[in-house]
């Protein structure tokens, strides 16, 4: 074996590090308390055990281990998951981590056959399966939950396909559109993201377990059964990358970074749209907060957390990427340090949808005040000046000019909305304009009007929400 890693000492006795065969001294407390990761890496407790029992049974298939053998570990390592299941396993620090403490607790439970669990294997291709496992499982996760929002806005995109609202640029009114439209572009957003998670997943699902401590192993081992045993896909091809890439967790961080950046811009448009200035919407009593001073108050926490924890997320990718950068082939401890902010990068995601999907259920939109905000600042200017350039054939530049001098003279006059406008004003700007585009200026012909393919006239809306209700299988 090239790395004491792959030492199996001859006892665990108390105090005795597991590795500690060549060592004299103890570590330092403050060696021991850098060194443990028990703390954060007993998350990993369910995919050890697969690992371990999907190692186990590899041996015993190749008689490497003898069936007596691969029977004692198969069972032990239940019992140990019971234990742990059960709340009652005595974890460790002085063992370091969690693979330590299950292969000390299997060999106190059965024995010399417990110390041959780890033969033909090492930490470092243990701790790249589970930390694969656990990625991977937790990728489905985050999917299923984003799948989960999608629909809850698809849905509430259906039932609003023809309220209005304001488009914004520059957070300035610029055009009506529909509640629907606006709803459906975050699903779309979503929908990329979970691509990305996809994409994400497929490469963590192969398996570098046979790696051993970096170069692989003397013994004749059967990689691929242990990787299907596993649910991978394959072996890793290489026991070097095996052991030391974590592009997969990269991968994941970075797809979640994303999806987190999404939901925070949903997350954002809630506490806008819920102020007393907006007052397009109301979150039910469920997802709202009161303050311990204001009585009148009802604040959007959760909203605001979701913008919190997108930088936490979008940081904790950046985190991994540096403590993999310029880190030399093959296995250095500062990959241990790659679970913390993946696990919370994991956490504050699912609390982020789950709260967004709880929030978007539940909400209720003012009609009256999201189509009175549409109209503000003459919206549907532009739809006067492409009735100038359709039907009076004039060059847009024109057109633009003759709506802007339209636009003052309906300020001046104190009218808000260019429908209102008499149509002599409208006349004596430009004397060729009839009573007919007066129609077309109220903010339900102008939405209705935007009918291209992606456009935001509720029909279109129907058409997408048509499509997304197949597609994300809300018929089924
Ligand atoms: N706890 C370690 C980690 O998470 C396991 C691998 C230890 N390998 C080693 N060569 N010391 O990375």
């Amino acid at each position: 074996m090239s790395s004491s890693d792959s030492f199996i000492p001859p006892a665990s006795a108390k105090g005795q590090q597991m590795w500690g065969g060549r060592f004299a001294a103890s570590p330092d407390e403050t060696m021991k308390a850098i060194n443990a990761s028990i703390d954060v890496d007993q998350r990993m407790w369910r995919e050890d055990i697969a690992g371990s029992k999907a190692h186990a049974a590899m041996l015993t298939a190749t008689g490497i281990l003898t069936q007596e053998d691969g029977q004692a570990i198969q069972a032990g390592l239940d019992e140990i998951g019971a234990e742990i299941a059960a709340g009652q396993f005595p974890f460790s620090i002085d063992l370091e981590d969690i693979h330590l403490n299950i292969e000390a607790r299997l060999t106190e439970r059965i024995g010399d056959a417990g110390k041959r669990l780890h033969t033909g294997r090492s930490r470092n291709d243990q701790v790249a399966t589970d930390f694969r496992l656990w990625v991977r499982r937790a990728l489905g996760e985050a999917d299923e939950a984003l799948l989960g929002l999608m629909r809850i806005l698809v849905l509430q995109a259906e039932a609003h396909a023809d309220w209005i609202m304001p488009g914004f640029t520059h957070l300035q009114t610029a055009q009506p559109v529909t509640l629907g439209h606006h709803l459906l572009a975050y699903v779309e957003m979503f929908q990329r993201d979970r691509a990305r998670l996809a994409s994400a997943l497929s490469h963590s699902n192969e398996s570098p377990l046979g790696s051993a401590a970096l170069a692989g192993t003397p013994y004749p081992i059967n990689r691929e059964q242990t990787a299907a045993a596993l649910g991978f896909d394959r072996p890793m091809a290489n026991s070097l990358d095996g052991v030391a890439s974590r592009d997969f967790a990269m991968e994941a961080l970075n797809a979640l970074s994303i999806a987190a950046v999404h939901l925070s811009r949903l997350a954002e448009e809630i506490v806008l749209w819920t102020s007393s200035h907006f007052r397009f919407a109301r979150l039910s009593d469920a997802w709202s907060t009161g303050s311990s001073i204001m009585p009148q108050k009802r604040n959007p926490d959760a909203a605001e957390l979701v913008r919190a924890k997108a930088a936490r997320i979008a940081s904790n990718a950046q985190c991994l990427m540096m403590i993999v950068k310029a880190l030399p082939l093959t296995y250095a401890k500062d990959l241990q340090d790659d679970k913390a902010m993946t696990f919370e990068s994991f956490d504050a995601f699912m609390l982020s949808v789950g709260s967004m999907a709880g929030m978007m259920q539940s909400i209720t939109f003012n009609r009256d005040a999201m189509r009175q905000a549409a109209t503000f600042g003459y919206s549907t200017a532009t739809d006067l000046a492409d009735w100038l350039v359709r039907v009076l054939n004039m060059p847009f530049r024109e057109a633009h000019h003759v709506t802007g001098a339209v636009v003052k003279a309906a300020e001046a006059a104190g009218i808000a909305e260019l429908c209102d406008v008499p149509l002599a004003t409208f006349q004596a700007i430009e004397p060729r304009i009839d009573a007919s585009v007066i129609a077309l200026l109220s903010v339900e012909a102008s939405v209705a009007a935007r009918d291209s393919y992606g456009g935001t006239a509720p029909k279109q809306v129907l058409e997408q929400v048509k499509r997304l209700r197949h597609a994300l299988q809300l018929d089924a």
